[in-house]
């Protein structure tokens, strides 16, 4: 299997550009599996939620369709993400905008995945999702699906690994330099692989600025390094993988990264300070 990452530099706002020049970017990659950044199509620095509202689409909306459009025409599986809209969830509620992402595969829309964990001031403008973490088969793997912020959460990639993921997908709008090598670390302790898409550039909105890290990465679960992305510039980077390999979770030969667990032992709940 060959698993793919378009890095890209989108401007804010310029959603038909923005799509048109991914896939452009992406349209001479042969792989299974192609990751774009989170919200690949709007950019990222919203300065209010009205203005998150007037961006955000629903399940049919344009960047789910350009995502089914682009896996059917490449005949593979790709995941990318966009602001959406769910109207009327619930009797009396209004909408709902989360940060998701679509994994379309072969023309289908075949899962959706609403951030869990919500970064800054997104927690101003999108709603927390009630998603649970998300695994499904495609392309010729366990995909578990991850956005951005995701990674600082050891519980998710770990959660998406003993639901059966053989690759996390992270699709990110990365500011904080760690994750890079921090999913180096979540790929070995779960025996996983990983596409980290991350995206570059910067954005300059209501007096806020952002700079984002890029170095997208594909990495094998004894955390090598098999493909990495500049910082700064517009790129794919691919790499074949065999995802069986990521079912063989004994470290040595003697230690086994989930049954040598001690899950009589661990703190999983609020912190307990003790002075
Ligand atoms: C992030 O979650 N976009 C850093």
């Amino acid at each position: 299997m060959i698993v793919a990452a378009a890095q890209t530099r989108p401007e804010f706002g310029d959603r038909e550009g923005n799509l048109r020049r991914a896939f452009e970017l992406a349209g001479d990659t042969k792989a299974d599996l192609i990751v774009f950044p989170e919200l690949f199509g709007t950019g990222y620095l919203f300065e209010s939620r009205e203005e998150l509202e007037g961006f955000a689409e629903r399940l049919d909306g344009p960047t789910a369709a350009a995502l089914k459009g682009f896996s059917r025409e490449k005949r593979c599986a790709v995941y990318g993400g966009f602001p959406e809209l769910e109207e009327a969830p619930g009797r009396g509620e209004g909408k709902r905008v989360y940060n998701t992402c679509a994994l379309a595969v072969e023309g289908e829309l075949a899962a959706v995945y609403r951030k869990l964990h919500l970064f800054i001031d997104e927690k101003s403008i999108f709603d927390r999702s009630q998603g649970e973490p998300l695994v499904l088969e495609a392309a010729g793997a366990r995909l578990g699906m991850m956005i951005c912020f995701d990674w600082v959460f050891p519980e998710m990639a770990r959660s998406l690994a003993l639901l059966g993921a053989q690759v996390l997908c992270l699709s990110a709008n990365l500011v904080l330099p760690f994750c890079q090598q921090a999913m180096i670390t979540r790929s070995i302790e779960n025996g996983v692989f990983t596409v980290l898409c991350n995206r570059v550039g910067a954005e300059r909105r209501a007096g806020k600025e952002l700079c984002f890290t890029g170095l997208s990465e594909i990495i094998g679960p004894r955390g090598e390094l098999l493909a990495r992305a500049s910082g700064e510039e517009e790129e794919v980077i691919a790499a074949e993988i065999d995802p069986a390999m990521a079912d063989d979770k004994w470290i040595t030969p003697r230690n086994h990264l989930f049954e040598d667990r001690r899950l009589d032992l661990y703190h999983l709940g609020d912190p307990v300070h003790s002075d």
